[in-house]
């Protein structure tokens, strides 16, 4: 398969296509029927991760619905944590909760041994959707980024203000250093089995990169991040590796892709893609405002011309700024993938 025929994999090694590839962080999810039922015939959505052959299912649902340029695995962030052996119950409402939350004892107890065993399944699922995939369509691998992870395993839950996790950070740098030299090996690894079992790119969400102070970003998010492409790199040498430091603003941005050596960047949308593409030399992924998606409308459409048209001539991926809101119409979806596919696309008014 030559990578004329997956043109996400082209533009990730810097081909600039009249027509950009589109896939939708969350792509799969709550805003689809199809998914709806087969989560509650799943019960849980932990369970519903954990059994390959529904989570293929899912995996392949966007793609047979709407023919995307990428298919992303069916899986969370936390289910490295749940792996290493913190407790993870996804709670209904209120999202995740892991437990107990980090502390030294819990860091003694936490095994890639057994992380290694306990993620079989989710390997499984990507050997499932490798072989199931139509050609044309890029599987992307994923994991959180070790900071991201690590807010989770010190807040116990989504949602908070992130003191926890500034605390250990302000006052217990070398424990908090501990476990994310722990998160930085076994993501590798989870991410080689990934790669092995078929994923073709990867990307890492670093989701609250944002939350640490910038002078901080280089010790919690460039420096391991960076740790992890190069042991990625150091296996497949050259693979293609999607970075999302969510909120931390574009000189940031460029900060990341210089020091991680990401193979492209996924922008969020407080980011202008006009300037993103003076300041970044790499190939961009993003960045339609999920709510704008959710709206629909005349904004909707006029949004995803502007995103197309100030991307034209530059390696560029379609993609949301953030995951799909749940509540958005399937039909918004199929809007958007119609513009962006269409061949021309005429300036906006005014
Ligand atoms: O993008 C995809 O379609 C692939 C699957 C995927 C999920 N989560 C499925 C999911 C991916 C790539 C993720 C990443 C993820 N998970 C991130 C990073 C990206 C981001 O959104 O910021 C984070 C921070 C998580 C942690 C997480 N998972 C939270 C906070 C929640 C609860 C909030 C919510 O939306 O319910 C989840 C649950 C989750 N992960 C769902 C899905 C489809 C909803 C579960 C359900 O069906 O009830």
């Amino acid at each position: 398969m030559t990578n004329e025929s997956k043109p996400l994999l082209s533009v990730l090694q810097g081909s600039a296509l009249e027509i950009p590839p589109i896939w939708f962080m969350r792509q799969a999810g709550r805003y689809l029927p199809e998914y709806q039922a087969l989560r509650r015939h799943a019960g849980s959505f932990l369970n519903l991760c954990l059994t390959p052959e529904w989570a293929a299912q899912v995996t392949l649902q966007p793609i047979n619905r709407f023919f995307f340029d990428g298919a992303i695995l069916f899986s969370d962030i936390l289910i490295v944590p749940m792996a290493l052996g913190q407790g993870l119950e996804f709670v209904e409402g209120e999202g995740p909760h892991l437990f107990p939350r980090f502390s030294p004892s819990l860091l003694s107890v936490l095994s890639v041994e057994r992380a290694r065993e306990q993620w079989a399944p989710i390997i499984e699922t990507v050997r499932l959707v490798s072989q199931a995939l139509p050609s044309s369509v890029t599987l992307l691998g994923f994991a959180g980024a070790p900071w991201t992870v690590a807010t989770y395993m010190m807040e116990g839950r989504g949602g908070t203000g992130f003191q926890e996790s500034l605390k250990w950070v302000i006052e217990e740098p070398i424990l908090l250093k501990k476990l994310m030299d722990l998160l930085v090996e076994a993501t590798a690894l989870y991410l080689k089995e990934q790669i092995e079992a078929g994923a073709e790119v990867i990307q890492i969400f670093d989701t609250w990169a944002s939350v640490l102070p910038p002078a901080s970003l280089k010790d919690w998010v460039y420096g391991p991040t960076k740790s992890l492409v190069d042991k990625i790199r150091e296996w497949f040498p050259g693979f293609p590796i999607i970075g999302f430091p969510k909120g931390i603003g574009l000189d940031a941005c460029k900060t990341y892709q210089k020091e991680t050596g990401v193979t492209a960047l996924s922008l969020d949308r407080s980011v202008m893609l006009s300037e993103a593409r003076q300041v970044l030399s790499c190939p961009l992924q993003g960045n339609l405002d999920p709510e704008i998606l959710k709206a629909g409308g005349a904004l909707l459409e006029s949004s995803v011309r502007e995103i197309c048209e100030a991307m034209r001539g530059f390696p560029h991926i379609f993609n949301l700024g953030h995951g799909i809101l749940q509540g958005t119409p399937p039909e918004h979806v199929q809007e958007v993938i119609k513009i962006v596919r269409e061949k021309r696309h005429t300036p906006c008014k005014g």
